[in-house]
Parts: structure tokens; sequence; C-alpha cells
């Protein structure tokens, strides 16, 4: 095969997309609700591809501790969180990646047309709660940086059930708070600066790739 071919259909083999009707649900769960969930938003195929990626990076040693803050007030928490992280490349490697940046990319582009957030970059980790951990209440804009506009959470971990633990609760209204579980496939979304969330103690390692959509270029400062 001449090498324009190899790469027609290498570029053929990775493409996806979002359906236009997903996108605009979406949309209207962030305009009117401020979040939005839905189970099985991946095949299965690519969830446990993401899932081998993030258990190969975690035996290469790529993880860190995941602290809190940025800058001169980063700190290290387990009471407040205690997951590992890893960041992911703006351009991966892994075809399972490259999908899942570029479904991401797609959904950016699509809030941008709907909603008219101006979120121009993205930024995403994996993460691993190991057993016994969870991650406090909180809002995911910090005091001293207010780029992240909108939160992504894709959760990896397979066979979920009731009793694991991790779920996540989302108390758009503190009164009657939301809790999604956090099963392999599950795609969660929700205003950085509005929403605020909690990772309940998991009892088994939960994965999970988290990101965020920016209102700057990410290297042009913060604020
Ligand atoms: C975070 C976070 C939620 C989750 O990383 O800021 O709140 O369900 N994650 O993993
Ligand atoms: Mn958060």
């Amino acid at each position: 095969m001449p090498a324009c071919s190899i790469f027609v259909a290498t570029f053929l083999e990775i493409m996806v997309n979002i359906d236009l009707a997903k996108m605009q649900q979406i949309a209207d769960a962030l305009a009117d609700e401020g979040w939005f969930a839905q189970p099985d938003f991946l095949t299965e195929e690519l969830a446990s591809a993401l899932l081998n990626i993030t258990r190969q990076n975690r035996d290469s040693d790529a993880f860190r501790r995941a602290g809190i803050g940025t800058g001169t007030s980063f700190q290290l928490n387990r009471e407040i969180r205690g997951d590992s992280i890893y960041w992911i490349s703006r351009h991966p490697q892994e075809k399972a990646l490259i999908q899942w940046v570029e479904l991401m990319n797609q959904v950016r582009e699509g809030i941008n047309k709907e909603l008219f957030l101006g979120l121009r970059d993205l930024e995403m980790h994996m993460a691993i709660y190991p057993p016994g951990t969870h991650y406090q209440r909180h809002l995911d804009q910090f005091n001293d940086r207010s780029n992240r506009v909108l939160s992504v959470v894709l959760y990896l971990t397979p066979d979920w059930q009731a009793g694991m633990g991790g779920e996540l609760v989302i108390y758009r209204n503190p009164k009657e708070p939301v809790i999604v579980e956090p099963k392999a496939g599950t795609f969660v979304c929700f205003l950085s600066d509005q929403i605020e969330h909690e990772v309940l103690t998991t009892h088994i390692e939960r994965y999970s790739i988290t990101g965020w959509m920016l209102r700057k270029p990410i290297g042009l400062g913060f604020l």
C-alpha cells in the first residue's frame, strides 16, 4: 500500500464522531442544570482500551500523588484527596487516547456552538483512587485560577457494583444531592465554578480520566 493510503486507512480507523443528538442533550442539560451524566457514553471496547493504558502507566510508575492548589499554595493532603494522577499528552500516541481527546474536542466545539462558552483548550489526567481514599466536597476552580470552565470525567472502573464505593456526589441542589455510579463508560460533565461535588470513599481501585475545558489556552498564564 502506498504511504498516503496507509495514512488515510489509519486516519479512518482512528476517527470517532459524537452524534448531534447527544451533543444537543449535553448542551441542554448544561444550560438547564449545570451538569450532565450518561452511562455507556463509550463503546466497551474503547473504555477497556483506555483502562489498559491507565494500568500500563500505573505499572510503569508514571502516576504521582495529586495535590491541591497551584504554585506556592500546592499541598498534598490525604484527608482532602487521595488519588494519584497522570497528565495526558496533548498529542497522545495510543489510538484509544487519540480517540478520547478527539471526542472531547468535538464536545468542546459543540458546546461552544450551542452555549457560546468560548472554551479554547482542554487538559486531562488519568486518576487512580486506591481503596480507602476519597476527594472531599469541593469546586474545581482554584481561588487563584479561574481558567477552568467545564469539568469532564470518564469512569473506567471495570465491573463496578453497588457497595464498592467511589461514587461521585453532585450538590447542584445541596438538599437533594445526586449520586453518579463510577461504572466504566459513564461520562459526567459540569460547570467547574458552580457545581460542588465529592468523591465518596472507594473500597476498590477506582479508575477515571478527568479533565477541564479552559477559557484560555494552557501556556498563556493562569487567571
Ligand atoms: C476532581 C474530581 C471527580 C471524580 O478530580 O476534581 O472531582 O468523580 N473528580 O473523579
Ligand atoms: Mn473536582
